[in-house]
């Protein structure tokens, strides 16, 4: 079992926010994935790593298709699963992909020396807020899915990094249904991810500077681009 997650598996990925047998059929019915990537998939279910769900991976695969970006940033690589199945599906693109944890970062290296065939896949180790200041060029796709507290922080400068008509993905932004709830009802330890997220919402949901959507997917899915 790897150390991190041995403890703190994300509780969101077994609350599912649209009917549990919806999203079972969801998993179960579309295309699987099999080869090497299942391989690391496989090893992220065994050791309680959160990954990109299903459905996720397959809207990814359709939307990378239809975009063909050039260049990704992903903050939050964990062990490279959703930067792996991101450079299968477009095989020219360069991806940067951020994370601070060094037993994701040791783990990500091993995948990423197996299963980045291309060297598409730029892995940066350090905490996103820094490495953010040091990127240079625009990204077509930025792809957040790390601590859901820092989305509004990290929003500002993923503008600035952000192509024309680039889109901005970020991940598990339902808390499993939390954003519901009035935020003195919610846990104290809970509580600073929870008023980022709501930060979040009120600066992008209603807001004629951006086109905004929620999908349902995984613990719901955010896309931003400039208006
Ligand atoms: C949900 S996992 C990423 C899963 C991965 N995107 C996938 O689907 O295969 C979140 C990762 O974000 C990293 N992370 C969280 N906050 C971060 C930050 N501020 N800077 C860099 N990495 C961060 C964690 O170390 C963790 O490995």
């Amino acid at each position: 079992m790897v150390e991190t997650y041995k403890r703190t598996s994300n509780p969101m990925m077994n609350r599912p926010v649209v009917k549990a047998e919806l999203v079972e059929w969801m998993r179960s019915s579309q295309t699987q994935i099999t080869g090497e990537l299942a391989e690391v998939l496989k090893f992220a279910k065994e050791n309680n790593i959160p990954v990109i769900p299903h459905e996720t991976v397959i809207y990814f695969q359709m939307l990378l298709s239809l975009l063909q970006p050039k260049r990704i940033l992903e903050i939050g690589t964990a062990i490279g699963f959703s930067a792996l199945i991101m450079a299968q599906e477009v095989p020219n693109a360069e991806i940067v992909t951020i994370d601070r944890n060094p037993e994701m970062i040791e783990l990500a290296k091993k995948n990423l020396g197996k299963y980045d065939h291309r060297n598409q896949i730029i892995l940066k180790e350090g905490d996103a807020a820094d490495i953010l200041k040091e990127l240079s060029g625009s990204f077509d796709v930025i792809f957040m899915d790390s601590a859901k507290s820092k989305y509004i922080e990290f929003l500002p400068i993923a503008l600035d990094l952000l192509s024309e008509n680039g889109v901005i993905l970020m991940d598990d932004i339902f808390q499993g249904g939390e954003i519901l709830t009035p935020i003195m009802e919610i846990k104290r330890n809970q509580r600073a991810l929870e008023r980022g997220l709501r930060k979040l919402f009120d600066e992008v949901l209603d807001n004629p500077k951006y086109l905004t959507s929620i999908l349902p997917l995984g613990d719901g899915l955010l896309m931003i681009k400039k208006a």
